[in-house]
Parts: C-alpha cells; sequence; structure tokens
C-alpha cells in the first residue's frame, strides 16, 4: 500500500495508478483514430488548465492532421455548483466555424463546463462537437437536477466516484497537477 501524499493540509491516497491512466488514455487515442480516419483538420480544443497533461499524451497518439487549440473558461458566481454559470476567459485561439472539435477535458463533474463550451462552440459554427476526458464523475453528471438531457461523453477514459482527485492535471490550490497517477482525497475528508 503506497503512503498516502499530503498537499497543504490534506491527504490523498493512490487512487488510479500511472499505468492504468496511460492504457486508458491510449485507448480513446485508437478510438478517436478510428472514428476521425476520415476527418479534415479536426480539432483538439484543450481547456486551460487541467486538461493539458492528458490532452499532451492524447495528442501525441493522435494521426492525421489534427491540430490542437486552448480555451480557458471558469465557473464563477455564488450559486456556481447550482447554475452553472460559466465564464469565457480566453476564447478558442483557433477558429472553429466548420470544424470538427473535439474538447479535451480532465474531468468531467457536474458537466456546466462542457456544456457551455458545447454551446459556444456550435454558435461559432463548428461542424461537430464532441468530448474526450480524461475522467467522468458519472454520479453528479448523470444527477444534475436542471439537466433532462445530457450531453453524450463520448470519449471518458475514465471513470471516478464523487471524491476530491487530484493529479495528472488536477490540482488542489495549484498544487498536484505534475503527479504522475490520479490521488483522492483521504477519507476523512471526503468532498460529495
Ligand atoms: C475543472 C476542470 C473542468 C471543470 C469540470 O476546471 O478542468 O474544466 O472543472 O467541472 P464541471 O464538469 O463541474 O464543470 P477548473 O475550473 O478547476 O480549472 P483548472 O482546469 O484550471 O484547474
Amino acid at each position: 500500500m503506497e503512503k498516502p501524499i499530503t498537499l497543504f493540509d490534506r491527504r490523498f491516497e493512490l487512487y488510479i495508478p500511472e499505468p492504468v491512466i496511460h492504457t486508458a488514455i491510449s485507448d480513446v487515442a485508437a478510438r478517436i483514430n478510428r472514428d476521425y480516419a476520415e476527418a479534415v483538420r479536426p480539432l483538439l480544443l484543450v481547456t486551460l488548465s487541467g486538461a493539458i497533461v492528458f490532452a499532451g499524451e492524447l495528442f501525441r497518439q493522435l494521426e492525421g492532421p489534427f491540430e490542437i487549440a486552448f480555451v480557458k473558461v471558469s465557473s464563477y458566481g455564488a450559486e456556481t455548483t447550482s447554475s452553472g454559470r460559466v465564464a469565457v476567459e480566453v476564447p478558442p485561439t483557433a477558429a472553429v466555424e466548420g470544424r470538427d472539435v473535439i474538447i479535451a477535458e480532465d474531468v468531467v463533474d457536474t458537466g456546466h463546463t462542457i456544456h457551455a463550451l458545447h454551446a459556444m462552440l456550435a454558435e461559432q459554427g463548428a461542424r461537430s462537437i464532441r468530448v474526450a476526458t480524461l475522467l467522468l464523475k458519472p454520479d453528479p453528471y448523470y444527477r444534475q437536477p436542471e439537466r433532462p438531457e445530457p450531453l453524450p461523453v463520448d470519449y471518458a477514459a475514465l471513470e471516478a466516484e464523487p471524491r476530491f482527485i487530484v493529479g495528472y492535471g488536477m490540482d488542489y490550490d495549484g498544487l498536484g497537477r505534475n503527479l504522475g497517477a490520479l490521488y483522492a482525497v483521504c477519507d476523512e475528508e471526503r468532498h460529495d
């Protein structure tokens, strides 16, 4: 059993080891390569900052004329979790009109971010929009009361319980993004 790690005041235990993550990302890359074999200049649109580690590894395994671009959004307001208000801080760094776009996320939790991005990309005339994520938390995602029809999460490398998770791009107040495995906050500090 690996020893827990500490970031600031919290302890985290190993949740998903590194080899499992690499295999899961390679599986997603293989599926995307099959699905986009005929696509013309598809675009991997990476949400800053958390998705950069996953997206870098994924992008390296994509074949064909894929391009990469970035976007940054943030949730805001006191009722962020219930209202899902999302602000665009950095608009997409490449034009999306007429393009087949894959949004790359580190985690889909409530799903507010991907729904906001999807609406924005549709408005900007993207030809198709899919979602690839390192982690999907099905419990919060499929239990959003105001959202009867969740978007499909087309490529979820891994699924996770509704715990607070760091590593592989995900942070706790800025720390932990460079951890090579995924770590979940220890039981007594569960974040449901
Ligand atoms: C995280 C993550 C997703 C979003 C998912 O971003 O990178 O973009 O939350 O949550 P949701 O499904 O509930 O919308 P965060 O705002 O923590 O920024 P970061 O990527 O810079 O850490």
